[in-house]
């Protein structure tokens, strides 16, 4: 039986994070708790301190989500009705949703073949004269072709912000990104690369007035308490995701590379088991340091081969099955689907495999010969 290998593969597994750094973890929400004190404050400043200068930004803003990161930065740059945000269709739903939740109307544009980011030539066609921002993602932790995308911006005189929710740690011509738009946009979701115990965000920018915008947004725009020039929202980060955050972030390099070398061995066992031709695997160009928060494959019959990755234990995720363009929300944009082929053929064949640093070469090689064990009986 093929399950008789009984090795067991999730998708990812916290819990091997978690246990080798648990006490420093305890003691952190104990010196929390002993400090009675849970909205912003020192952890959370401490925290912006420190990851301001890993990121290698001026100003870094600890705020209550990815989404909310993105939601208060639109505001600050004043974002709303009449006005055009340039999204990739192909990504969370966080990147379009929050346009639409400020009155602005995204504008969808088609995701390049091979790195699933931002097609820079359809940016310059949905560039109008209502356009405001241009919302690269840099999706599953791969910087998109920010170089391009800025001229772009810069032509257009429009925003670039970045999202960075997957991509804590990517560099793009050796710099980090985030601080390369005009602003940029992390999340601590559990399941990222920097992991809080709940939900976390942080917008980045080199920008001094917009940091400040931001940091008033965040708070319902009260300065002083009380009294409100502008409309903002409780966008706050707490201090117990901040203590935890602050003890993980000194691993995020070590991690990073335990997720490097996984990629380094898939790239060589797809190869041994002769699924180079079958499967398509990630790339990392030139001048790119991918930091594979997800490791997504392009695989025929797809849903066939999840199902059996299922089956012998392997956990997968489809990230994104069903692109904006698609979205019944979005329906009243009247975009069509033959405006974005690369996005749909993306969300037809993408599929997640295991990647987190803890994985061992054993659970690899049991993930890609059962892949080799599916592609082998349909050739039968
Ligand atoms: C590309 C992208 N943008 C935005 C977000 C939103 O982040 P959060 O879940 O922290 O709100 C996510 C997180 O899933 C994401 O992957």
């Amino acid at each position: 039986m093929e399950n008789s290998a009984g090795v067991v593969v999730p998708l990812l597994d916290l819990d091997a994070q978690y246990r080798p750094i648990r006490d420093a973890l305890i003691a952190a929400l104990v010196r929390v708790a002993d400090s009675q004190r849970f909205i912003l404050g020192t952890e959370v400043e401490a925290l912006e301190r420190e990851l301001a200068a890993s990121l290698e930004v001026d100003h870094a803003i600890g705020v209550s989500s990815g989404t909310d990161a993105l939601t208060v930065t639109m505001m600050a740059l004043g974002i709303g009705p009449g006005a055009e945000v340039i999204t990739p269709t192909y990504s969370f739903f966080a990147t379009a949703g929050c346009v639409t939740r400020l009155g602005a109307t995204p504008v969808f544009v088609d995701i390049d073949p091979v790195t699933f980011n931002l097609d820079p030539v359809a940016v310059a066609r949905a560039i109008s004269p209502r356009t405001r921002a241009i919302v690269p993602v840099h999706l599953f932790g791969l910087s998109a072709d920010l170089d391009a995308i800025r001229d772009l911006a810069r032509r257009a005189g429009v925003a670039v912000i970045e999202d960075a929710a997957q991509a804590l740690g990517a560099r793009y011509h050796g710099q980090p990104v985030g601080g390369i738009g005009t602003a940029g946009c992390f999340s601590f979701f559990p399941s990222k690369n920097l992991g809080a115990f709940g939900d976390g965000g942080l917008v980045v920018t080199n920008d001094a007035d917009l940091a400040r915008e931001v940091r008033l947004l965040r708070n319902h725009g009260a300065e002083p308490k009380y009294v409100h020039s502008r409309v903002g929202g409780n966008f706050r980060l707490d201090a117990l995701q901040a203590a935890v955050l602050r003890v993980k972030a000194p691993h995020l390099e070590t991690w990073a590379a335990g997720r490097r070398r996984n990629a380094d061995r898939y790239r060589a066992l797809v190869p041994e088991l002769g699924l180079q031709h079958t499967i398509e695997l990630p790339v990392e160009p030139d001048g790119y340091t991918h930091t594979y928060n997800q490791f997504v494959i392009r695989a025929p019959e797809r849903d066939a081969l999840r199902a059996h990755l299922a089956y012998r234990h392997v956990g997968t995720e489809i990230y994104y099955p069903v692109p904006f363009h698609q979205q019944a929300c979005f329906a009243t944009l009247g975009r069509g689907s033959d405006e974005f082929p690369v996005a749909d053929r993306a969300a037809a064949s993408s599929l997640a495999l295991p990647i987190y640093a803890e994985l061992t070469l054993t659970q690899q090689r049991h993930v890609v010969a059962s892949i080799a064990g599916f592609y082998a009986r349909r050739r039968r």
